[in-house]
Formats: C-alpha cells, sequence, structure tokens
C-alpha cells in the first residue's frame, strides 16, 4: 500500500536525518543535583591542611552527594541575586563549568543546581593526553563564554586574564570542598582543546581552559 511505502520510507531515513542534526546532550539527560550540604565535618583550616593534588583513584564511583557539595562549593549560588562562591570582573558569570563521566557531559546550572544535559558519552578519554584523567570517575572542564564577558570596552586580552583569574578561584574552591569530602582532585592545564570543542560542541570562541577529575584517592 502507498501510505505503508511511505511510512517506511521514514522509518528508514531516520536515523539519517539524526545523524545529521544531533540533539545537543542525546544520550544524556538533565540530572538533579541533591541540596548541596549545609556544613561538612572540615574545618577551613583542616581543609588547606588536606589540599593537594592526588591521581591516583580507586574504580569508585563519585556519589551525587559529594558532586553537588563540590559544584555548588566550585561556582555556586551562595547569595542574593545569584551571586557565586568565586568571584568574577564585574559580577559576570563568564566561565561555565561542565561536568564529563562515563555516561555523558552537562554544564552546571548553577542557579538551579542542576545539570543540563550537553553531549553523549564518550568524551571522558578523550579530554587531555593525561591519562590519569581519563580514569577519574567525574571530570569538571571549566570553559571561559566570550559571549558572556563585561564590557565592550576590554581587550580581548584582559578577558583572558579575568577568565583565568576566575578559574583560578573556582578551582581552588574545587579543591578545598574535595578535601573537606575526601574526594581527590587535580587542576590540569595540559588539555586536548580541539576534542573538548567538538565533544561538547562549543561555540568557536568559547575557550577551554582546565580540567579537574573528580575521584576517590587510591591509597
Ligand atoms: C596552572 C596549573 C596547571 C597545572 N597543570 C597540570 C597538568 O597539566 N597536569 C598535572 O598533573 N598537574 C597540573 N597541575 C597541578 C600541579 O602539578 C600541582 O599543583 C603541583 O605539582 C603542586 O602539587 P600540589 O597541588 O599537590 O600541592 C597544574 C597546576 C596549576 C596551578
Amino acid at each position: 500500500m502507498m501510505h505503508n511505502r511511505w511510512l517506511k520510507r521514514i522509518a528508514l531515513s531516520l536515523p539519517i536525518v539524526l545523524l545529521a542534526f544531533p540533539v545537543s546532550g542525546a544520550g544524556a539527560k538533565d540530572i538533579s543535583l541533591p541540596k548541596r550540604p549545609a556544613a561538612v565535618q572540615s574545618d577551613l583550616v583542616n581543609a588547606l591542611e588536606n589540599r593537594k593534588s592526588v591521581r591516583d583513584y580507586t574504580t569508585a564511583r563519585l556519589n551525587l552527594q559529594d558532586l553537588s557539595a563540590i559544584l555548588w562549593a566550585a561556582n555556586g549560588v551562595n547569595r542574593d541575586y545569584g551571586r557565586r562562591t568565586a568571584p568574577s570582573a564585574f559580577g559576570n558569570e563568564y566561565i561555565d563549568i561542565y561536568v564529563v563521566s562515563d555516561e555523558g557531559a552537562w554544564r552546571y546550572d548553577a542557579s538551579a543546581h542542576r545539570l543540563k544535559a550537553a553531549a553523549p558519552a564518550g568524551l571522558k578519554e578523550r579530554l587531555t593526553g593525561q591519562r590519569f584523567v581519563g580514569r577519574a570517575s567525574h571530570v569538571l572542564v571549566l570553559v571561559a563564554d566570550p559571549g558572556k564577558y563585561p564590557g565592550f570596552f576590554a581587550s580581548g586580552e584582559e578577558r583572558l586574564r579575568w577568565a583565568h583569574a576566575t578559574a583560578g578561584a573556582i578551582a581552588q574552591n574545587v579543591y578545598l570542598m574535595s578535601a573537606a569530602r575526601g574526594v581527590g582532585t587535580c587542576l590540569v592545564a595540559g588539555i586536548d582543546e580541539g576534542a573538548i570543542r567538538k565533544g561538547l560542541g562549543l561555540a568557536a570562541d568559547a575557550m577551554p581552559l582546565y580540567v579537574m577529575p573528580l575521584g576517590y584517592e587510591e591509597r
């Protein structure tokens, strides 16, 4: 029947159409994070004493409570008007934090404290040539988004400096909350920018800056 033939044609061409127009985050779904902890057992001095770079991780999966605490510390909302835990030039939010795991990639939505699906699985091992990163349970990717830079007057170089300054503050927040929660991390600058751009489907002018693997330390 004519009708059936057309249905068959549409069904056969559907995978081609989907491949040609990949849905952002296909294969990954948005994730609601548990509420961030009101307190941790470690005090600030203790967290500073324990801060260090960790490169050997167990195969255990990072639990969502730890991920929630670390993302909030990284650059979550801590005050009215959506103000954040990390400082930024003019209070603009020009750094995006992506979370990459074996299941996919997500962008951290700080105001909703939620992970928005960004890319399907398969990126974790390609973020950098440094193999220990791919062995971590989750990896944070810090990306500067030029569309969100403040002011028309600042030069590209100035904007880049601001991005690195804010990324450094975020990184130290991640180190400290990780130390307080018994999670291992490491700031990694040696990244594969091209693979990250492609894997996350970033705009051409977006700039991946650092990655930070997260996992429990192998002792
Ligand atoms: C800007 C910057 C870039 C870094 N890049 C890397 C890197 O690519 N790979 C890595 O294993 N560690 C990297 N690190 C971590 C340093 O190696 C580490 O902080 C240093 O050895 C001191 O060790 P600690 O963090 O345990 O005190 C980087 C640190 C900074 C601040």
